[in-house]
């Protein structure tokens, strides 16, 4: 029998309860008549301090307020891919469908099927030692997915009647003898607190680039797998834009979207886009791979401070099976304005902008979570952790993206004035960096072209000389520039227009790979060798605008992959024009 308190004081989503027995910080209760979730995040004496991820309107002091003695856990088990969660893992469509379209208060809806049987298939044998996280059995999960049956962190022995099977979540597949001969049952089932990072046997240095399809970000400012990365941008700068474009074609094994306290028509897209979306390789559902975190602006306040936490902890728990996990967060200055205003309601001293002082440890522990893995049982799994961080006013000297760029080791630039020409994606290659350049040099050059980092170097050359050059022009007009500066005003203008410019909804141009990159990086390249010996022979650089070289590297992007290599030779067997214009210098 649970011990019940009472509520005393109600503010907002935070609840303060008396006489609730033996209360542990992160209890989870069930508050009041309506049975809401929340969780205890202060206690002083006799009070418990929760929080609550429901709307409080209607609650009254005196009601009951029941401990269950559990953490905030997240419920793993085959079942999760494919599910639209909100931020603390109730299923959003199984909500809706028992209570239609605006979420009851106090549902009590488990996250995945609990009826459903799946096929098992043991992996581990029957009297063989085992040691937690070791994998016993595997269930194909999704058309994409074989979901590996751990056993549980914390258990170790020898297994005992483990067999094929249908199963339910909750069936027992096997027991597990421990060395002082205690049994203990094992279902596919298991919880874990979802603020506690699963434990992992070592961190390995990242090596492998995520690839993502976008141009900018794998030539220019790549992430590698298990790696961060941080997207701030002004309002309507193509933050969302990016993070979808990442969950769509990004090269992980499972994706992890939360959407956390954005616009309900920005989560929408989502939810009514992706379950259409089909795996370029596979020809699959892309759901079959993703997990959907939705807590919209107009959801419970606290139940966005989760939803985070939610969502690493789905990904840690893939991560463990041997997967590659990327993790998209929009936005998490959404989520830091959750834990501002919950930190408001306990009144604690607020430290930079009524943000707790605890901000940068939030959010480096969060960050933290990220990383290339060897999990428990010796496999290699990752976590890359994207957020994008929305500062008003898209200054960066606020506290959120300050203490997200000292933790994350990308830095996607988005560039409102970029936007508003419709340069998109806006990520501006003067001010963005990725640390993990050299760590992945030598991926790239082994598998997306030998030439790779020099290309890239030159590319990002040009461009810096541009930036150089047009501080020239301000001062003495275009026109008085020598030609060759011309001309590499020309190459970076085809490199930010044929190249960095892509477009998310052209069919096409919304994904490119990395061999297609490498062709389009060297075609630039040869374009500028071209110009730059016309120019020599006293081609102006006017004199080149119309070629058909020009024009076949302008359409190069909408190119279907098929058709890249003829297209190549194409362009190739074009250059030959640049040899054909007569010396327009007299
Ligand atoms: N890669 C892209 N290709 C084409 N259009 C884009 C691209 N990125 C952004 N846009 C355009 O910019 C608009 C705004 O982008 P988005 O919604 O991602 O901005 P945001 O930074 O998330 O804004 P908010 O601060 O409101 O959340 C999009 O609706 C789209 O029209
Ligand atoms: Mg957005």
């Amino acid at each position: 029998m649970a011990e019940k308190g009472n509520i005393y004081r109600i503010s907002g989503p935070v609840v303060i309860a008396h006489g609730l027995e033996s209360p542990k910080m992160y209890d989870v209760v069930k508050v009041g008549k309506m049975q809401l979730v929340g969780e205890i995040i202060k206690i002083n004496g006799d009070d418990a301090v929760i929080q609550v991820y429901e709307d409080t309107s209607g609650l009254k002091p005196g009601e009951t307020v029941e401990n269950t003695h559990r953490q905030l856990s997240v419920m793993l088990a085959p079942g999760i891919l494919g599910s639209i969660y909100d931020g603390i893992q109730r299923p959003l469509d199984k909500i809706k469908a028992s209570s239609g379209d605006f979420i009851a208060r106090g549902v009590n809806v488990e996250a995945v099927d609990t009826k459903k049987k799946w096929h098992f298939v043991p992996v581990a044998k029957n009297g063989s030692e085992v040691k937690q996280g070791d994998i016993i059995g595997e269930v194909q999960e999704t058309g994409l997915i074989k979901h590996k049956v751990m056993v549980p962190v914390g258990m170790n022995g020898k297994i005992d009647k483990l067999k094929e099977g249908d199963y339910t979540v909750t069936d027992k597949i096997c027991g597990i003898i421990g060395s002082t001969g205690s049994k203990s049952d094992v279902s596919m089932l298991q919880y874990w607190p979802v603020r506690i990072a699963r434990p992992v046997v070592e961190k390995l240095p990242p090596h492998i680039p995520l690839i993502t399809g976008q141009r900018v970000i794998d030539t220019f400012f790549p992430v590698a797998q298990g790696g961060t990365a941080a997207v701030p941008g002004p309002f309507g700068s193509g933050k969302t834009v990016i993070q979808h474009q990442l969950a769509k074609w990004s090269e992980s094994d499972i994706v992890v979207y939360v959407g956390c306290g954005e616009r309900g028509n920005e989560m929408t897209e989502i939810l009514t886009t992706f379950p259409e979306l089909k795996d370029p390789k596979t020809g699959k559902p892309l759901m079959d791979r993703t997990i959907l975190i939705a807590n919209t602006s107009n959801m419970p306040v606290a139940a966005r401070e989760a939803s985070i936490y939610t969502g690493i902890a789905l990904a840690e728990y893939y991560r463990d099976m041997g997967y590659n996990v990327a993790l998209m967060a929009d936005s998490t200055s959404r989520w830091a304005e959750a834990l501002r205003e919950i930190s408001g309601r306990l009144e604690e001293m607020p430290g930079e902008e009524g943000y707790p002082a605890y901000l940068g440890r939030k959010v480096a522990e969060f960050y933290e979570r990220a990383g290339m893995v060897k999990v428990l049982n010796g496999k290699i799994g990752s976590i890359t952790a994207i957020g994008a961080v929305s500062p008003p006013g898209g200054d960066i000297s606020e506290p959120v993206s300050q203490n997200t760029l000292r933790v994350t080791r990308v830095f996607w630039a988005l560039d409102a004035s970029l936007a508003n020409r419709r340069h998109f994606p806006s990520i501006n290659w003067l001010n963005s960096y990725s640390l993990y350049m050299d760590d992945l040099g030598g991926w790239y050059s082994e598998n997306a072209g030998k030439e790779w980092v020099q290309l890239r170097t030159e590319m990002m050359g040009i461009l810096q000389k541009e930036a150089e050059i047009n501080e020239v022009v301000q001062l003495v007009g275009y026109d008085a520039l020598p030609e060759k500066e011309k001309e590499t005003l020309d190459i970076a203008k085809s490199i930010r227009e044929d190249y960095l410019q892509q477009s998310a909804f052209d069919d096409v141009d919304t994904y490119t790979s990395t061999k297609k990159q490498y062709i389009m990086l060297k075609s630039i390249k040869m374009m500028h060798d071209a110009e730059a010996k016309a120019i020599d022979r006293g081609v102006l650089v006017e004199q080149m605008q119309k070629t058909t070289a020009k024009e076949k590297m302008a359409r190069m992007k909408f190119v279907k992959e098929a058709d890249i290599d003829n297209y190549f030779k194409e362009f190739e067997g074009s250059l030959s024009d640049f040899e054909s214009i007569e010396s327009g210098n007299k």
